[in-house]
């Protein structure tokens, strides 16, 4: 059957095309890192579908054309929240944290003491909706106890989706959420709401500066090095180039002897000589 000329004048093409998804695939790693492979095609072109309607264009070729010649800072933000994977939850790979609160907060509070200072500095470096910063300022906030106050703790995170950080500055959680969390921190970090939801607490909340980042700056604007750097579940979607690069700047942006976690299922053996690993995903710089 031949369609009116009307209904194809309204009907967008949103088929990708071989050439067009190689050209976004390339913009995305180029400017995010994010490595799509062909198996990624479908993905993409059901999340971009609704963006590309609504930001007006006819058709995906229209849409890859736009980025390659004319990206604005606002189409490339909607690209990257369509495109990155923002999974996360509460208390994910919970060794970590313990890893933090028995060897790495008591480590670098003793190492503090010494110099009589009160400075701790972490940084979450793809925090995607804020279950991993919280979570990682509760535990800050058990091990120094009465102590807090006291210290200037700094925890920043940091993610690339506008979408994602909107959401974690908002702090604002389905109650289900938080069952992955030892009882009495649910209670001690978190209040209930009129629609059963369950929100971080404002004193917690205060905790953790949000940022958009994206980790493919050449250079970290940061003033000074971080003691701790949480990178967990995001090399998972670069390529080695990528993360070798990557891995290279987070040590330069940690303190000699800082510790650096990846995801569990991750490694960064055979990418950087300048750390050691210490436990699965946990690695500290060398050169304490
Ligand atoms: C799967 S989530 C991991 C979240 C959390 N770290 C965890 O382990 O549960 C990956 C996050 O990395 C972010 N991301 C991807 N590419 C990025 C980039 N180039 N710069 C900063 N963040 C990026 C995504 O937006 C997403 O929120």
């Amino acid at each position: 059957m031949i369609s009116s000329p009307q209904a194809a004048m309204v009907a967008p093409n949103l088929e990708i095309s071989d050439a067009d998804f190689q050209l976004t695939a390339r913009l995305v790693r180029d400017r995010f890192g994010i490595h799509l492979t062909d198996g990624k095609r479908a993905m993409v072109a059901s999340r971009l579908f609704k963006t590309i309607r609504e930001l007006g264009f006819d058709s995906y070729h229209q849409f890859a054309v736009a980025m390659l010649t004319s990206p604005t800072q606002d189409t490339l933000s909607l690209l990257v929240d369509c495109i990155s994977t923002n999974h996360t939850f509460f208390y994910r790979e919970p060794e970590h944290f313990h890893v933090l609160r028995d060897e790495v907060l008591p480590a670098i509070i003793a190492q503090q003491r010494q110099g009589r200072e009160r400075d701790l500095r972490l940084w979450c470096a793809a925090s995607s909706t804020g279950e991993e910063p919280y979570v990682l300022a509760m535990v800050i906030h058990e091990v120094l106890g009465a102590e807090y106050g006291q210290w200037q703790a700094g925890l920043l995170a940091t993610d690339i989706s506008q979408n994602a950080l909107q959401k974690a500055e908002r702090a604002v959680y389905p109650t289900e959420a938080v069952s992955p969390l030892p009882p009495a921190w649910q209670s001690r970090y978190f209040e209930a709401r009129p629609d059963g939801s369950s929100a971080i607490k404002a004193f917690l909340r205060k905790e953790v500066t949000f940022r958009r980042f994206n980790l493919m700056n050449a250079s970290f604007p940061f003033k000074q090095p971080f003691h701790a750097i949480f990178c967990r579940n995001v090399m998972i979607y670069f390529e080695d180039d990528t993360r070798r690069a990557l891995i290279d700047r987070m040590a330069d942006a940690l303190v000699p002897g800082g510790w650096f976690f990846v995801g569990h299922a991750e490694t960064i053996s055979g990418l950087t000589t300048r750390f050691r690993n210490v436990c699965p995903g946990v690695y500290r710089k060398e050169g304490r």
